[in-house]
């Protein structure tokens, strides 16, 4: 297993690009699935998860190519329909395949993903919309076992929780179904908007875009995707933006959207950072002291989930106490133990995290136990004093493409070396 080595307290300064974001095209990949022809996807990152949903693809018969950051797939011959338990452990949105498998097949197989780092996280919201929509399902050994005869059907769902991956399961399953589905709290966030807008380029009739409130009028067929760009990965522009705050130094982000981050963007600027923004680009820098802030974790277009820790990490090198609330998941707060090995001072109290800042970190060996997780401690050790070595790092392989080189050209010393067991 590779370890990551940093070596902290050096300003930044230079250009980064960012990526396409995995959490959407995890979701259009499987969209694929939807009919036969070759899609056409620009802009896939180059990650261990977009390895994996290709590789389950693949294994229900589907075939593949990436040329640089284009990837292009035919889905014409899918004989397969289970996404077994080691692919889905390795990598739960493994169960976006169950929504277009039921359309198109009439069929799908998906072991349950069970817990894991950061919650309980079950999928019941998305088996119970689509058992209204016709599906039956049973669960034996692990797995739920869907089927339905002839076309789904549409239905009004009422999702409890607005859930992305469920939201993104039943919109691929209702394109295809007769009739019309309602999708009442949907999930809002920027990456169901990309698949909405991949969906349609495929003849789908989706309307509601970016709200809660989804119709989706089923047609017979779908044509292939040609040419369908993924958005840019608001949650590594974020990573790197903290990152900076962190730091320290200046930097311009490249090939980002800012309007997908409005809640991170006012919370820097509150504790300190100073940015400008452009279309596709954000220019970020840190000078002076920071400022402690209160967050609270929401869906799409509050604060996300997936950059509590980063933002936590940001917090115990500010001046003063810092209140971050979990909303989203139970249990998001691995890094806690890890960043106090740092000497951060966190107190955990229910859902809050109570952060002392004192201005400073000092750099120890610390183990990555989850993505972001694992996103805050390389904060962290950006701006910490000394050494610090992060192991686990295959964490951080699933979410950030090229880390260690963007990190590089920022003028970062990290370098990855292999751990021995
Ligand atoms: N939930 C249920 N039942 C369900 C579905 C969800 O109780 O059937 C609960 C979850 O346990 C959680 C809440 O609803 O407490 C919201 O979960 P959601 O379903 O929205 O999460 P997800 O779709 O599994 C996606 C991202 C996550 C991100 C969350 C929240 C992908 C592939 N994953 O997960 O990304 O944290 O939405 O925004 O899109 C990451 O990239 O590191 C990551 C974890």
């Amino acid at each position: 297993m590779d370890k990551i080595v940093i070596e902290g307290c050096r300003p930044l300064k230079g250009e980064v690009a960012i990526s396409g974001a995995k959490n959407a095209a995890l979701p259009l990949i499987t969209a694929t699935l939807l009919t036969s022809g070759w899609h056409t996807l620009h802009n896939v990152p180059d990650l261990r998860d977009t390895r994996t949903i290709l590789a389950l693809l693949a294994s229900l018969g589907a075939k593949w190519e990436r040329q640089g950051t284009t990837v292009r797939i035919n889905s014409d011959k899918i004989e397969n329909f289970e996404a077994s338990y080691d692919l889905v452990k390795t990598m739960r949105a493994s169960v976006l395949v169950l929504g277009p498998l039921l359309a198109r097949l009439g069929r799908a197989r998906v072991s349950l993903p069970g817990g894991c780092a950061i919650g309980a996280r079950p999928i019941d919201l998305h088996v119970q919309a689509l058992a209204k929509m016709g599906a039956d399902f049973t669960l034996e050994g692990g797995y739920v076992d869907g089927s339905v005869k002839g076309r789904l059907t549409g239905s009004t769902v009422y999702f409890d929780i607005p859930t992305v991956t469920g939201t993104e399961n039943i919109l691929m399953a209702a394109v295809l179904a007769k009739g019309t589905t309602i999708i009442k709290n949907a999930a809002k966030e920027p990456e169901i908007g990309n698949l909405i807008d991949m969906l349609t380029a495929m003849g789908a009739r989706i309307r509601g875009r970016d709200t809660d409130l989804l119709q989706v009028e089923g047609v017979k067929k779908l044509r292939p995707a040609e040419g369908v760009t993924i958005i840019a990965d608001r949650i590594e522009t974020g990573t790197y933006l903290i990152a900076l705050g962190a730091a320290g130094g200046e930097a311009k982000i490249t090939n980002c959207d800012p309007s997908l981050l409005p809640s991170l963007l006012e919370k820097l600027r509150v504790a300190g950072v100073e940015i400008e923004e452009g279309r596709s680009w954000i220019r970020v820098g840190r000078t002076g002291h920071l400022r402690s802030i209160d967050i609270k974790t929401m869906p799409f277009p509050g604060f996300p989930t997936d950059l509590q820790a980063q933002i936590m990490a940001l917090m115990t090198l500010s001046r003063g106490l810092s209140v971050i609330t979990e909303t989203i998941f139970e249990n998001r707060f691995m890094h806690v133990a890890e960043l106090r090995r740092m000497g951060a001072d966190i107190r955990v109290d229910g859902h809050s995290a109570i952060v002392n800042g004192h201005g400073r970190l000092l750099g120890a060996p610390v183990m990555a136990t989850d993505l972001r997780a694992s996103a805050s401690l390389v904060v962290a050790a950006l701006a910490a004093e000394g050494t610090t070595e992060i192991s686990r790092v295959y964490h951080l392989d699933r979410g950030y493409e090229d880390l260690e080189g963007k990190l590089t050209r920022l003028g970062a010393v990290i370098r990855r070396v292999k751990e021995t067991q």
